[in-house]
């Protein structure tokens, strides 16, 4: 067990840092068609200040690390930051979490920078459904992204895709023949609210009925928790494939209760929940001098403030601070 266990029992060992709100796409469900106001460079985390925060965390118990965004790849150096976090003394995954617009170019990079896990969003098989969701025409730069994966052999690699009433459900086991053909997961995420996304409740599909539909075709056999640093989806095995498929409720069944995980956002706050309000201010502690006690001893006083579990749908949308875009998730 490490120390940064809250109120609940839960014991922090996943951070996710996003590094940048920037993002090379304007995926509706994540981004307010106005988009957000960025915040000035200098607001933002330098790599050495995420790697020396990074460093105390990983020293407090965090044993897992996963890169976002916005779009992690837009933000130049992102393999000399991976670089410095893969080996950090008692880190076991350095993850990241991409649209893969860039990663053609990237993926062998991050790879040879000790990045072990990569997920990859893609939300429609279909060129103009992809460019309707994302406002941009990339769909072939991301296919070429994800064979770029394949080809630089990360360990996991999981494609996302958010699955909405209307939009893309009918493409549900196109995407599951699409992760056998690859021998991928495809992981589909339930529809979540975030401030000027426009979420309806109509619109998002529960687990249950998405795993009802698929076994329609394909039998699923449940996958064991990683037992290192168990996430949050339910997986399972497709039969006679070397593929998966994951479900992430989020909507229809929290995993609060088993949640393991912290983020530190780009301008250098903690977060202990994708939901909850900013928590402290670290960037203000690491640039006013603080010591080492002292930030440890504010982020574990952060986790102890952290909630038991998010609030149900209506209020999710009027409690937050922050868009996805400037989450990642
Ligand atoms: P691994 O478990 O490390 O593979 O990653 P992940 O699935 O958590 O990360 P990814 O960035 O691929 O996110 C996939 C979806 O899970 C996104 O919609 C995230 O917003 C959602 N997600 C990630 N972490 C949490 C969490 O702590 N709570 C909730 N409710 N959703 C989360
Ligand atoms: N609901 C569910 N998932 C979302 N993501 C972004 N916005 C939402 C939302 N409203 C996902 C992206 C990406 C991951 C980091 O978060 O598709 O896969
Ligand atoms: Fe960018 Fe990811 Fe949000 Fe799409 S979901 S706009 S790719 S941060």
């Amino acid at each position: 067990m490490g120390t940064l266990i809250d109120r609940f029992g839960r014991d922090h060992t996943y951070l996710r840092i996003s590094v940048t709100e920037r993002c090379s796409l304007r995926c509706t469900y994540c981004m307010p068609a106005h988009g957000i106001a960025l915040k000035p460079r200098s607001e933002l985390l330098t790599y050495d200040e995420i790697e020396r925060l990074s460093e105390i965390l990983v020293s407090l118990g965090v044993r897992k690390i996963r890169i976002t965004g916005g779009e992690p790849l837009v933000r130049s150096g992102i393999e000399q930051l991976c670089a410095g976090l893969s080996v950090l003394k008692g880190i076991d995954t350095l993850a990241i979490s991409t649209n893969g617009t860039l990663l053609e170019k990237k993926a062998r990079s991050l790879r040879e920078a000790g990045v072990k896990n990569i997920n990859i969003s893609l939300d429609s098989l279909r060129g103009d459904r992809f460019e309707k969701i994302t406002l941009r025409s990339v769909h072939t730069d991301v296919f070429r992204g994800i064979e770029s994966a394949i080809e630089a052999g990360f360990p996991s690699i999981k494609i996302n895709a958010v699955i909405i009433r209307g939009f893309n459900d009918d493409e549900l086991l196109d995407f599951v023949e699409f992760a056998r053909a690859l021998s991928v997961s495809v992981r589909f995420i339930e529809y979540m609210p975030f401030p000027g996304n426009n979420w309806n409740q109509s619109q998002y599909i529960p687990f249950a009925e998405m795993k009802q539909r698929i076994e329609s075709r394909y039998r699923l056999i449940p996958k064991k928790h990683d037992e290192i640093v168990p996430g949050p989806a339910k997986e399972f095995q497709i039969e006679n494939s070397n593929a998966s498929v994951g479900f992430i409720t989020t909507m229809s069944e929290h995993f609060c209760g088993s949640c393991n995980r912290i983020r530190l956002t780009a301008d250098g706050r903690l977060r202990t929940c994708l939901f909850a309000n900013d928590g402290i201010d670290l960037k203000r502690l690491l640039r006013s001098g603080a010591s080492r006690d002292i930030i440890e001893d504010s982020i574990r006083s952060g986790v102890l403030l952290k909630w038991e579990k998010h609030p149900g749908h209506e209020d999710l949308i009027t409690n937050q601070d922050r868009e996805m875009t400037a989450i990642g998730g």
